[in-house]
């Protein structure tokens, strides 16, 4: 990888958007936990470093610290909120405790404009203290009309009390790119999907040694597809062992059109039909996290027989899983099973190869595109290892998943027919089993419900429901009540995540 810039966090809910952010700008970045060695710091030579937020109190003993100085002589600092706060107080600055921390909107007033003509700024903060008095060499920056110090700079040190990574910080950017520049003298970034596929390649190489093969199950998304063509394009395809398991659970069509289009890519790939296995071992079972337990132990029973010779297993884990990993909170409580990755290797007893580990989704996308794969698999919406399974709700069998099938594939394909496919994150029916009445011809029905589903998002972490228009839900609406026998009633969720989750179980 290039030289770039290293980001120390201090558990900050944001961290991962400063890496997302810088490299948006072009400057290739990588986060670190806050306790990282200053060997390990050091030796990727970073052109600046970053200290995020976090949510502890710089004053409490336990809080999480390192020695500015330390760091600072390595290269310069931007602070940004706990950040900020732990420099100010170690350059001799002090503190305001505060019991209760304050976040949303603020309007912040520049004293030194580091963007030209931006005077005044419109800002997204998330804070408990405060600087009472700066640094004694610290030159003010900005301050709220409250007059909270917002901003400070010293010798080689930038630090913000407010967030410019998230989206509803303005100029956020430009301010990144001011630092990169001003502080970092890092000319213009030239982290591109371009500079480093050679790199991820000869990462490749390096790991596998010759002759080992490597085994990579495809469920049909974005994430393993490029997982197994980069791995292909390094290793040659005979040392990749592909499947792709017909799970039963899969939409209409979906297995036979996924498994041209990798043959079409030349992978080394088996199909594994296992529609039989997977309804009968979920046969009568209703909770969400048992159904996801039997779908995995299903697929690692398969896996084990089709695995062979092979010692490694790829696997398409993607950056903000790593960051979370580092998280000085911990890994937090279980909401969904996925989550947690990392268990299926043990129980299979290879050696994990994650070649796309350092990438956002984005990137994944725009590497997949320099790899010649199709827009279609491209751009597919990312759907769930249990597939349909965890979007019928209670029991699964063949009769629920065929009007499951039938309503979701009138859905795509009116969001197809009205070019709004692409401009949503991901969209999906759920069949929810519970009957209502209703009136279809001169008879009374009493049939199932469903909800349609459409959320935007950046990385499926947090996500609004899509706004759309009348007509397009009458439409639909109408379609799916008329033309899937067994559904009298179609709703439309507008839960954004969080509260709600994307799938509904
Ligand atoms: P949630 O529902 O947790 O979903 O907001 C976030 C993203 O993860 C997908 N998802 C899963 N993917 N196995 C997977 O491989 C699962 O068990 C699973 N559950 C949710 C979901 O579709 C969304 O893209």
């Amino acid at each position: 990888m290039n030289r770039g810039f290293v980001i120390l966090d201090f558990g900050s809910q944001y961290t991962w958007l400063i890496a997302r952010r810088l490299r948006e700008l072009g400057y290739y970045s990588e986060v670190l936990s806050y306790n990282e060695s200053l060997e390990s710091i050091k030796s990727k030579e970073p052109l600046g470093i970053v200290l995020s937020g976090g949510p502890s109190s710089v004053l409490d003993n336990s809080s999480p610290k390192r020695s500015v100085d330390e760091l600072s002589s390595i290269a310069p600092l931007l602070g940004i909120c706990y950040g900020m706060q732990l420099i100010a107080f170690q350059k001799g600055g002090k503190l305001l405790k505060s019991f209760q921390r304050t976040y949303g909107h603020n309007e912040i007033y520049w004293e030194k404009q580091l963007i030209p003509k931006l005077k005044t700024q419109k800002v997204w903060m998330s804070h408990g203290d405060s600087i009472q008095s700066l640094p004694p060499q610290a030159q003010l920056l900005s301050k709220d009309s409250k007059s909270l110090i917002t901003a400070f700079c010293m010798d080689k040190i930038l630090a913000f009390q407010f967030h410019p990574e998230v989206s509803h910080t303005e100029h956020g950017g430009k301010l990144l790119d001011f630092f990169a520049k001003e502080y970092c003298k890092s000319s213009k970034g030239n982290h591109s999907i371009g500079s480093i596929k050679e790199n991820l390649i000869s990462n490749i190489k390096q790991q596998i040694p010759e002759k080992e093969k490597v085994f990579c199950a495809l469920s049909g998304g974005v994430d393993s597809s490029v997982t197994a063509v980069l791995l292909s394009s390094a290793l040659g395809t005979n040392r990749v062992n592909c499947v792709f398991v017909d799970t039963g659970l899969l939409r209409s069509d979906e297995y036979e059109e996924v498994f041209e289009s990798y043959k079409s890519l030349k992978l080394n790939i088996k199909g594994v039909k296992a529609e039989k296995t997977f309804l009968q071992a979920l046969s009568g079972v209703t909770d969400p996290e048992q159904k996801r337990k039997i779908i995995g132990k299903v697929f690692i029973d398969i896996f084990k027989k089709e695995m062979k010779d092979c010692k490694y297993l790829a696997q398409g884990t993607l950056y903000p899983d790593v960051i979370e990993s580092l998280s000085p909170k911990g890994s937090g409580v279980t909401i969904k099973s996925h989550h947690n990755v990392g268990a299926l290797p043990k129980k299979l007893n290879l050696k994990l190869i994650e070649p796309l580990r350092d990438l956002f989704k984005d990137e994944v996308r725009e590497l997949g595109k320099s790899l010649a794969l199709s827009n279609t698999l491209i751009n597919r919406h990312p759907f769930p290892g249990p597939g349909l399974a965890i979007r019928c709700l209670g029991e699964v069998n063949s009769y629920q998943l065929e009007i499951l099938r039938k309503a979701d594939h009138i859905y795509i394909e009116e969001l197809r027919k009205n070019n709004l496919y692409d401009k949503i994150w991901q969209a999906f029916c759920v069949l929810i089993p519970l009957k209502t009445v209703g009136v279809k011809g001169d008879s009374r029905s009493y049939e199932q419900i469903i909800s349609v589903r459409a959320i935007t998002s950046k990385d499926g972490m947090t996500a609004d429901w899509f706004p759309f228009s009348e007509s397009f839900l009458q439409n639909l609406s109408c379609r799916i009540v008329n033309e899937v026998s067994g559904v009298g009633r179609v709703v439309y969720d507008i839960t954004s995540k969080p509260p709600g989750t994307i799938e509904w179980e």
